[in-house]
C-alpha cells in the first residue's frame, strides 16, 4: 500500500484533492503539510484540519509548513486567490472549528522522517508552493534518492501562464524553491496546466453531491460551486472550473490517465519569464530524465474515476 502525503495550500481544489486521497483505494494518507498560497499559512492548515473532520478522518495529521520566506513581490496574490477561493480559502463556507491541533512537529521535519521510513512506497503531492520539499532537500539531501515519486501540481510547458504569460500560481509563490526540487534527483511527474485546465467540472456534478443529502454532499458541493462562479465571473472558463489539484492525486495513482514526456527541467527565478517552467537545454543529451511532464490527459476517464470516488466518499 503506497503512503501518501499531501502538502497542500487549502483552497477550493486542494479540498477535492482531500477527498480525491481519502476515496482512493490502495492508498494511505499519513498526513498532509501545510503550504500557504491560497491563503496564509495557518488558514490553510485549519481548513485541513476542517475538512479531514468532515470527511471523518481526525486519525490523519496535519504539520505546519514554512510561510513565504522571500523578501520578492511576486508570490502577494493573495487578492486574487480570495476573489477565486473565497475570504476563506474554501468558498466561504463555514466549517466547524477544528476540534484537535496541528502537530508539534514541523512539516519539513515529517518529510524527512516519512522518507526515512518508507522509502520507495513513499508519494508526495504538493499541490501549492514547493516550499516545505525544498527546505527538506537542504537540510536531508539524502531523501531525493529514498522517495518513491512526488507528483507535484503547478508549471505549464505548452500554455501560458495563469499569473503572467510564463508563470503558474503554485511555482509563483516561490520559483526558488521550485526550482530546487525540479533540478533535484527526485522522480517528478509535473501536472501543470496543460493538463489540468482541460479537466473541467461543472455544477451538474456538484449537483449529484448535494444530492446526496448528506453533510460532506452538502458542503463539498457548496465549496466548489463558489470557485465554479469565480471561474465564470472572472472569465477564466466559462464551462466549468479547472480540476488542478485533485488531477494530480489521480496521475500519482494510475499514470495512465497522462501521455508525458520526459525532460530535466528548470524554473527560471530572476526577473525575466519569472516562474517560468521549461526543460533545460543543456542536458538535452543526459540520459535518464527525472521528471516527466503530463502534456495530454483522458479527462472523460478521469472525471469519471473523480465522481466514483467522491460520490462514495461523500455518500458515507
Ligand atoms: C494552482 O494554484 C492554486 O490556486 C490552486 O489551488 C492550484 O493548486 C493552480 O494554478
Ligand atoms: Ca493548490
Amino acid at each position: 500500500q503506497k503512503k501518501m502525503i499531501l502538502d497542500l495550500d487549502t483552497g477550493v481544489d486542494d479540498a477535492l484533492a482531500i477527498a480525491y486521497a481519502v476515496a482512493a483505494p490502495d492508498v494511505d494518507l499519513i498526513g498532509i503539510v501545510s503550504s500557504y498560497g491560497n491563503n496564509l499559512l495557518d488558514v490553510c492548515a485549519e481548513n485541513s484540519l476542517k475538512l479531514l473532520e468532515l470527511l471523518g478522518q481526525e486519525d490523519v495529521p496535519v504539520f505546519l509548513g514554512l510561510p513565504h520566506s522571500s523578501t520578492s513581490d511576486h508570490f502577494d496574490v493573495m487578492q486574487v486567490s480570495k476573489d477565486i477561493h473565497g475570504d476563506n480559502g474554501i468558498g466561504d463556507v463555514d466549517l466547524p472549528a477544528p476540534k484537535r491541533p496541528l502537530e508539534a512537529m514541523s512539516g519539513v521535519d515529517f518529510y524527512i522522517e516519512a522518507a526515512h521510513k518508507y522509502g520507495k512506497d513513499l508519494i508526495i503531492i504538493p499541490t501549492g508552493p514547493m516550499t516545505n520539499l525544498a527546505a527538506a532537500l537542504k537540510k536531508d539531501p539524502e531523501i531525493a534518492h529514498l522517495i518513491g515519486n512526488v507528483t507535484f501540481m503547478g508549471g505549464a510547458l505548452t500554455v501560458e501562464g495563469n499569473v503572467t504569460d510564463v508563470a503558474e500560481a503554485n511555482i509563483n509563490q516561490d520559483a526558488k524553491a521550485a526550482n530546487d526540487v525540479l533540478t533535484s534527483d527526485l522522480p517528478l511527474t509535473m501536472v501543470g496546466l496543460d493538463v489540468t485546465l482541460r479537466t473541467l467540472l461543472t455544477k451538474k456534478e456538484t449537483q449529484q453531491w448535494r444530492d446526496l443529502g448528506t453533510k460532506a454532499g452538502q458542503a463539498f458541493a457548496d465549496i466548489t460551486d463558489f470557485y465554479i462562479d469565480a471561474y465564470y465571473n472572472l472569465d477564466i472558463d466559462k464551462n466549468g472550473c479547472a480540476l488542478h489539484d485533485p488531477l494530480a492525486v489521480g496521475v500519482s495513482l494510475d499514470p495512465s490517465f497522462v501521455q508525458t514526456i520526459s525532460l530535466f527541467m528548470k524554473v527560471i527565478y530572476d526577473e525575466h519569464n519569472y516562474a517560468r517552467t521549461i526543460g533545460d537545454k543543456d542536458r538535452l543529451n543526459e540520459p535518464n530524465p527525472n521528471v516527466q511532464v503530463a502534456v495530454n490527459v483522458d479527462k472523460d476517464r478521469y472525471l469519471a474515476t473523480f465522481m466514483d470516488l467522491l460520490t462514495n466518499l461523500f455518500k458515507q
